[in-house]
């Protein structure tokens, strides 16, 4: 064997049960009791938890966006990703008006290949779908690995913004060739005009970037992106997901039987919009804003009662001088915030103080991402699949801060945030990525995951 990792707690969506787990040429071999085969490294993780690796499924690496470019690129958003126990990454490749789908795709691959850390994978996001022609794509997308496409209901003057006749051509050609459609669902007619009125009053804090775009605006989008779902029976997996009228919609959709799928985000479960009242409100400035006290506790009662399905990131981290480009006029701060290294450590520091259990944040960020996006080599610790796995510390401390992390930002919002346990050591297929507080990958090692359809 290569890796013999002995008397580990193993954690997957369902149990958690003392054993051993061998691995072999990037797999995983065996799972069993007093294993005594003989192996090249072993690693003793008595006293600690064995874990699937977490699948962000949801950043948003080297991205153009705001008048500038995502502060962490491939490199350092990956390596961030190892070191916070992430072992695949979603990145979102956008068409613009004219492009194709693999054109798109092959060119982010050639830049992520050189220097990706962990494995990694892309949805499409699709803005133009030029005269119809786009759709002839998807299966040549879907052939290529490429199983979701992404489409957003605002952000109208950045040209990314796509109307409901379109949302509901790409739903239906999605669901034919077997794969799903991410939204971004707002209201960018109520947004826009709230805007213009806060302007008119002078209100430009980023207060006001809350205000502008409340729990309503979301919620209708929410609604409206599953009534059409509904309608055409087409699966729906809603983004960043961050009010209460929208989760408790999906809730109901769910229960009715359609395929409806529901992510938050770690900053939705841990802060509420009075951050936006801060000083440094800015830098907390993303779209949809984190809302209010009530959100977040129905955030975490779908948590719980398992109307969401999963918690990713979407980082998209800008540096301080960028976010400070709005201090005097909320709609010039480039919006998203930094998370990729915080995400497991953040659920699994929740998991130990027993909000939810270990095999919840297990399944929240790592085997549900898996079956939903067709990552059939990953997302548990299962014989045969990628030996992508984590062992966590369920009694180091750790305080978050922008020195500690492996990214190029500058600022976190998560500074100064105290988890109880942490991450001590990431394999990606078998190989050590991170150990101890250090990166010890390769860039380049990370491999593109070529995604199965839905059937
Ligand atoms: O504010 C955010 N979320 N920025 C990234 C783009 C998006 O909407 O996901
Ligand atoms: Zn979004
Ligand atoms: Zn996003």
């Amino acid at each position: 064997m290569d890796l013999l990792i002995k008397n580990g707690t193993i954690v997957t969506d369902s149990e958690s049960f003392i054993a051993d787990i061998a691995v072999k040429d990037g797999k995983i071999a065996c799972i069993g009791k007093n294993l005594t085969m003989e192996a090249q490294k072993v690693v003793d993780a008595t006293g600690k938890y064995v874990l699937p690796g977490a699948i962000d499924v949801h950043t948003h690496l080297a991205m153009p966006f705001g008048g500038t470019v995502s502060a962490d690129g491939y490199l350092s958003g990956t390596r961030a990703a190892a070191c916070g126990g992430v072992t695949t990454v979603f990145d979102y490749p956008m068409q613009r008006k004219g492009k194709g789908i693999l054109e798109t795709v092959e060119a982010r691959n050639q830049m992520c290949a050189p220097e990706a850390c962990v494995d990694y994978a892309f949805h499409c996001i699709i803005t133009d779908l030029n005269d119809g022609t786009l759709l002839d794509e998807f299966q040549a997308a879907i052939d290529y690995g490429i199983t979701s496409f992404k489409c957003f209901l605002v952000y109208k003057k950045e040209g990314m913004m796509v109307d409901d006749g379109t949302l509901v051509k790409v739903m239906k050609k999605a669901k034919e060739v077997g794969a799903i459609t991410n939204l971004h669902a707002e209201n960018p007619d109520i947004i826009d005009m709230n805007i213009e009125k806060f302007k008119k009053e002078g209100k430009t804090s980023a207060w006001y970037h809350y205000l502008s775009r409340p729990e309503f605006v979301e919620a209708e989008a929410d609604k409206r992106a599953i009534h059409w779902a509904k309608a055409f029976d087409t699966p729906l997996y809603i983004v960043h997901l961050a009010c209460k009228e929208g989760v408790e919609a999906a809730a109901a959709a769910k229960k009715e039987g359609y395929d409806i799928f529901v992510e938050t985000c770690p900053q939705y479960l841990e802060f509420t919009s009075e951050v936006y009242k801060r000083e440094d409100g800015r830098n907390f400035v993303c779209s949809p804003p984190i809302k209010g006290q009530e959100s977040q506790d129905a955030l975490w009662e779908a948590i719980k009662n398992g109307t969401i399905d999963v918690v990713a990131t979407d980082h998209c981290p800008f540096q301080s001088y960028e976010k400070d480009w709005g201090k005097d006029d909320f709609t010039k701060i480039p919006n998203g915030c930094a998370g990729i290294e915080n995400l497991y450590p953040y659920m699994l520091s929740k998991a130990n103080e027993g909000k939810i259990t270990f095999n919840t944040a297990v399944k929240l960020c790592a085997t549900n991402p898996a079956k939903i996006f067709g990552c059939t080599q990953k997302g548990s610790l299962t014989v045969g699949k990628d030996a992508d796995i984590v062992i966590y510390d369920p009694k180091k401390e750790f305080t978050i801060s922008v020195s500690n992390m492996h990214s190029d930002y500058d600022h976190t919002i998560w500074e100064g945030k105290k988890l109880n346990g942490y991450p001590v050591q990431t394999f990606v297929r078998g190989e050590l990525v991170y150990d101890n507080g250090n990166f010890v990958g390769k860039p380049g090692f990370g491999k593109f995951v070529k995604r199965q359809p839905r059937r």
